[in-house]
């Protein structure tokens, strides 16, 4: 070894990188996905490792420059904040976080830096791309993701790809998806005929997979041991449930001329927006359904803003992200809200600023199917709604004709400790209201 070298090595340092507090009162985290190996160089700023707590999925950033010496942890393990992620050998003495204690370990395996990085078997290096819910499904059904043919973005593994590869299909050819033909704005006079509401095609995966004739223990972790503690304390709250039946026909009509008008955007446009619009422009009337309660019960805060919680259906588990501010936003602002939620809750991205601060939920369990359900409020709010699917129906007019209709049913559940059953007939009547002749949302607009 020459001099320099033997100097080199003496300078290095091992620096074991911890877990900061990540806030929110954050105590502990997943590992979803590292992005280093050991031996791999990393720069300051970094991805380290992708975590996931009760609250958000973080990426977790180096402080500084140099080649991991240590990974302290498997995918899927529990990491408490304090305790160290990585140890990292850094290319400048950093007194401050290296304790005395390491100073061995550093020593001995400081020459592993730059030889041992070249003989790194360059599989290590060639990290296959991936969404941590992607790499899930992957361990779930013991598929390697190098095996997988990727079509994302420089040959990322989607989740299409996975499902595709588990169903034993090729990947497909170079165009696969059928680019919607822009339709245009339909006039009042040429509105086509409403086509029946779609469904979103539901992926056919066991939400948990058992091998055959094996029983199978796993801790309850990320996203649904964040559910264990919502929902036991969300079951101190005495429920009362009211339903009822919205003839939505308008509204389809209304949905499709939006969704002509916003198609070059490639923007999805569902009836959410309408529906979370509807929410806020009726929760003007009601603010107490636009509230907070201590956890005594004992004071009721009424908020001003309207953060509407939307329940999504991920594979990591139920989150419930919320739109800020929806009583300052366009239907239009909202549909590319919930177009940005959607996404990162799907990718299992979403900040802890969007998972925290709703004010009043929907759970839209129609995109799935069903008409009622029984949804449960979450605390400290103090209402929900579920939604069912549209379905088309005869129903009589005012003239005792039958004709067909689209309907959608509403589950309302409130925290009957404060709200009245009265206030929530009356709210979801309002919200009915807008619903059925949605044209009447307009005359609000400023
Ligand atoms: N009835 C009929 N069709 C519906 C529907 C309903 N209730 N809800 C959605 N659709 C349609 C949409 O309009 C869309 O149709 P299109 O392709 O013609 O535009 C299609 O189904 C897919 O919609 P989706 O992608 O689900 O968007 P969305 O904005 O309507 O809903 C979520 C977004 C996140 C709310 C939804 O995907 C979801 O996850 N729902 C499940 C919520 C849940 O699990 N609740 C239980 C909590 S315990």
């Amino acid at each position: 070894m020459c001099l320099f070298s033997y100097f080199a090595v003496l300078c290095r340092k091992i620096v074991p990188f911890k877990l900061a507090d990540i806030g929110e009162g954050i105590k502990e985290v997943n590992v979803k996905e590292w992005y280093v190996n050991v031996g791999d160089h990393v720069k300051q700023f970094d991805s380290i490792c992708q975590v996931q707590s009760d609250k958000a999925s973080v990426t977790i950033t180096s402080r500084y420059d140099g080649v991991i010496s240590k990974l302290y942890y498997e995918v899927d393990d529990v990491a408490q904040v304090g305790d160290p992620l990585v140890d990292i050998e850094t290319d400048k003495d950093t007194e401050e976080t290296h304790r005395p204690d390491e100073s061995d370990d550093s020593s001995s395996s400081s020459s592993s830096s730059s030889e041992d990085e070249k003989s790194q078997p360059q599989v290590l290096k060639q990290k296959v791309l991936a969404t941590p819910a992607v790499r899930k499904i992957a361990m779930e059904n013991s598929i390697k993701l190098s095996d997988v043919a990727g079509t994302g973005k420089d040959g990322r593994v989607l989740k299409e790809d996975i499902m595709r590869h588990i169903q034993g299909g090729a990947p497909p050819a170079a165009t696969p998806v059928a680019t919607p033909t822009p339709v245009a704005v339909p006039t009042p006079a040429a509105v086509p005929a409403p086509t029946p509401a779609r469904i979103s095609p539901i992926p056919v995966v066991p939400a948990v997979s058992i091998p055959i004739g094996k029983d199978k223990t796993e801790p309850i972790k990320g996203v649904r041991k964040a559910m264990v503690k919502s929902m036991t304390e969300a079951n101190s709250v005495p429920l009362f449930g009211y339903c009822d039946e919205i003839d939505v026909t308008k509204l389809v009509f209304l949905r499709e001329s939006a969704k002509a008008v916003t198609a070059a955007t490639g923007m999805k446009f569902s009836y959410m927006p309408f529906i979370i619009k509807a929410t806020s422009m009726a929760l003007h009337q009601f603010p107490i359904l636009n509230a907070s309660v201590d956890k005594e019960c004992e004071n009721i805060t009424y908020l001003a803003a309207h953060n509407i919680g939307i329940a999504m259906d991920t594979i990591e588990g139920l989150i419930v992200p919320n739109v800020k501010n929806v009583q300052s936003l366009s239907v239009y602002e909202i549909a590319a809200e919930l177009n940005r939620l959607h996404a990162l809750g799907l990718e299992g991205k979403l900040s802890t600023a969007d998972m925290t601060g709703g004010t009043f939920s929907l759970s839209n369990i129609g995109a799935i199917g069903g008409t009622y359900a029984k949804p449960v409020v979450l605390p400290p709010q103090v209402a929900i709604g579920a939604l069912g699917k549209f379905q088309v129906l005869p129903r009589f007019d005012e003239e005792g004709n039958v004709k067909k209709t689209h309907i959608m049913n509403v589950s309302w559940s409130a925290d009957h400790r404060v709200i009245e059953g009265a206030t929530m007939a009356r709210f979801s009547n309002v919200w009915k209201a807008y619903l059925e002749n949605p044209a009447t949302m307009t005359i609000h607009l400023r």
